[in-house]
């Protein structure tokens, strides 16, 4: 008996993964690509999604809400962007160039990524991207200070 429900079990486990297998799954990350982080110099954020599934996603929203207006002015690219599909296997990169109004400690959340598993899927799933955790905003003073070869301190 015992052996006929493990035989069940698993020819239910295949048929599930045969199934994940023409689904897309996504991968997103989140860094920053600057070196130091200084108030009111450029900040550039990259997103990258992979889809390491068996099927293109669809309709892939990609949202972060991380960056309060009150603390960040976006120069290029949006926090909110959407792709109509991601074919599987391949990658796609968004920029965000940001300008950090003030300085300080402060923590790098990930962004929401939402897409269609399938083109017949009437759910979407989502997921977070990477996140690129605590950092600390220099004082552009400060910055200047120790940069500028012109400062003789
Ligand atoms: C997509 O990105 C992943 C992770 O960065 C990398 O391993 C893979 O080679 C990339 N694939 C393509 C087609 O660029
Ligand atoms: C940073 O934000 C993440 C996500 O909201 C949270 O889990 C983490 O505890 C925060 N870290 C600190 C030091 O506040």
């Amino acid at each position: 008996m015992k052996l006929i429900i493990a035989a069940i079990l698993l020819s239910f486990a295949c048929y599930n993964q045969a199934e994940e297998e023409n689904v897309a799954r996504l991968l997103a990350s989140k860094n920053i690509l600057n070196q130091y982080l200084v108030e009111g110099k450029d900040l550039t954020v990259e997103y990258k999604i992979y889809n390491i599934g068996g099927s293109s996603a669809f309709d892939v929203n990609l949202k972060d809400s991380g960056f309060p207006e009150t603390d960040f002015e976006v120069l290029r690219g949006s926090l909110n962007v959407r792709w109509e599909r991601i074919a599987p296997g391949t990658n796609v990169s968004h920029n965000v160039i940001l300008r950090p109004l003030s300085y300080g400690y402060f923590n790098f959340t990930s962004g929401e990524v939402t897409y269609k598993p399938s083109e017949e899927a009437t759910e979407s799933v989502s997921g977070y991207t990477s996140a690129p955790g605590e950092g600390g905003i220099v004082n552009s003073k400060d910055f200047d200070r120790r940069f500028s070869p012109h400062v003789v301190s």
